[in-house]
């Protein structure tokens, strides 16, 4: 699917361009990828939409903050970008923070317009590491439509 240029402006689709390559970098290589060692906190949940499964592990430190955070199962390059993107950042959060993280933070990672058919897919991760700090399922609001896992990589434009 071709993507229109954001008010035509050349910078602006350059860095759509770049934020792009890193989520294909990180669909391909994703960091924080495996899991934890006797965790602390872990949670797994999938996208209803297409059963695709992501389960993150947590080890906290002395002070209950996140010390190490691990995820793994498997996904389309947005899911599995998205939920890379954030773990790389959640290092020293407390339970509380991880739980007041909005959905606009995984987005500001992500950098690129999602469509509603790849909400779920970018939000699975949050979701998870929501649920992780909770013990049980966090409460979300439901969002998005279907999409086609194969696709997730066209959608990138
Ligand atoms: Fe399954 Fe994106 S997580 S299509």
């Amino acid at each position: 699917m071709q993507k229109e240029p954001r008010n035509g402006c050349a910078s602006l689709e350059g860095m759509d361009e770049l934020y792009r390559d890193q989520i294909l970098e990180h669909y391909k290589r994703p960091h924080n990828f495996g899991h934890v060692d006797d965790p602390d906190l872990e949670f797994e949940d999938t996208n209803p939409l297409c059963g695709d499964e992501q389960r993150v592990t947590i080890r906290l430190d002395d002070e209950e903050r996140v010390a190490e955070i691990a995820f793994e199962g498997h996904g389309c390059a947005i899911s599995t970008a998205a939920t890379s993107l954030l773990t790389d950042e959640l290092a020293g959060k407390s339970r509380e923070e991880l739980l007041r993280l909005p959905k606009e933070y995984v987005l500001e990672l992500l950098g690129i317009e999602i469509s509603a058919t790849r909400m779920k897919c970018a939000m699975l991760g949050l979701k998870i590491v929501k649920s992780a700090s909770l013990g049980q399922p966090a409460e979300w609001e439901d969002e998005g439509e279907a999409g086609d896992p194969s696709e997730a990589v066209a959608d990138l434009g």
